[in-house]
């Protein structure tokens, strides 16, 4: 590890966005990472495969439930914040299969915090200030928004639907009631829907892509008019950078694009995107192959971030509209087949066939 340099242990750093974080905090000489992630099947190496070699980056395989190995790590390491990205995440498997949602997002994450506290009630007076932990959660927190509702603030209520959205509200709890009960400094981050390069292609937009390039179709649940309010991976890094330095402990942020868009429109969008970078030979659209299938059960229909207080507060503000996002991120899947491949030639066929039918 370089010194002089602020140590992170990010969890889940083998993941979409925890492999966009780390990439990211490595370009400058600030910071270096640990990352401890257990490889489940959303986990990749490959996503920091352009980190090999790198002596700010150190990568250690394990589950963030497993005290021993956390103490361990935190004694060993001594890292000035966790940044915690660690979570099953799909909102269909944890329709499918709960309990590892329990597991990881809960149980995972309470054990994170009681390890973290040991830590930091045991760190020097100097140290101990300047700790954070930074809980990376969503919006889907707050349940589902009519359309006349105004969007999700910091003060809204929650209303989980989903087990993946209950799961992730039970831990947003412990971490504020382990900053209220032990003054552990912690900070919640609640970002909408985010999209980019090295995102699993179980998600919408990936999984669209991966279909329309592969000749399959493109499964719309239900009417597709539910909404999400999309942001650029790269923009939510940013946000997490920023409140890492700037947030205050305690508090709570709400990160989102101001990008809000039917899921059949978002889809139109990136089949057209696709049409003109790799048109079809028979001159058909790619979003001939749209079908619309059965609706996800408990599905939220709107979801919508208001994230004016991290814009007046740090100045933050999303680089990428949605027409620039979606073009850099299906250029960047055309550009990374190899990627794609490796995970789809693996379990991934067993999900959709058991998802899709
Ligand atoms: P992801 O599923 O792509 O990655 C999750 C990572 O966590 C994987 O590398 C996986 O191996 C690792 N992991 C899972 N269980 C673990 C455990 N027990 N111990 C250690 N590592 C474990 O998820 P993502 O989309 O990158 O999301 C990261 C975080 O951001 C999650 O907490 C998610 O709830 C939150 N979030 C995601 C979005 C989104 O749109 N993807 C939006 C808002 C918030
Ligand atoms: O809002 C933040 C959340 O966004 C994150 O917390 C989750 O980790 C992340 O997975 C995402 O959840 P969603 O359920 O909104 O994302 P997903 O990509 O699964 O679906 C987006 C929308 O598209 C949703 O309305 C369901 C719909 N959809 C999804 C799939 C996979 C389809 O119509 N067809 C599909 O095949």
């Amino acid at each position: 590890m370089k010194k002089n340099s602020k140590l992170l242990l990010v969890t889940g750093g083998c993941g979409f966005i925890g492999s966009n974080f780390i990439r990211k905090v490595l370009l400058s000489d600030e910071y270096s990472v640990i990352n401890l992630d257990n490889l489940t099947y959303a986990g990749n190496v490959n996503n920091l495969s352009s980190l090999q070699g790198n002596k700010s980056y150190e990568f250690i395989r394990g589950d963030i439930g497993d005290n021993e190995l956390v103490k361990s790590v935190l004694g060993r390491y001594q890292p000035q914040a966790i940044i915690n990205f660690a979570a099953e995440s799909h909102v269909d498997r944890s329709i499918n299969a709960p309990q590892i949602f329990i597991d990881t997002n809960i149980i995972g994450t309470f054990n994170l915090l009681e390890m973290a506290r040991h830590y930091w009630d045991d760190l020097p007076e100097s140290m101990k200030e300047s700790f954070l932990f930074l809980h990376v959660s969503t919006d889907e927190v707050y349940g589902s928004l009519a359309d006349n509702e105004l969007p999700f603030k910091e003060s809204n209520k929650y209303f989980p639907n989903s087990p993946y959205a209950a799961s992730k509200a039970s831990s947003d709890h412990f971490v504020r009631a382990f900053n209220a009960t032990y003054g552990l400094p912690t900070i919640t981050t609640n970002c909408s829907n985010n999209y980019g390069p090295y995102q699993f292609p179980e998600k919408l937009i990936p999984l669209i892509i991966n279909n329309a390039l592969n000749g399959n179709t493109l499964p719309i649940y239900g009417d597709g008019l539910q909404v999400r309010d999309w942001l650029y991976v790269g923009d939510h890094v940013d946000a997490i950078s920023i409140i890492l330095k700037k947030g205050k402990t305690g508090d709570v942020y709400n990160i989102g694009g101001s990008n809000e868009i039917t899921n059949i429109d978002l889809v139109s969008m990136v089949c057209n995107v696709l049409d003109a970078l790799k048109p079809l030979s028979n001159s058909k659209s790619y979003f001939e192959q749209v079908k619309f299938v059965s609706d996800r059960p408990g599905h939220d229909r709107r979801y919508a971030i208001d994230a004016s207080k991290i814009k007046d507060d740090f100045g933050w503000q999303p680089g990428e509209t949605i027409e620039t996002g979606i073009n850099k991120t299906v250029k960047w899947y055309l550009d990374n087949t190899a990627w794609l491949d490796e995970i789809i030639s693996g379990d991934y066929k067993a999900w959709v066939k058991s998802q899709y039918n």
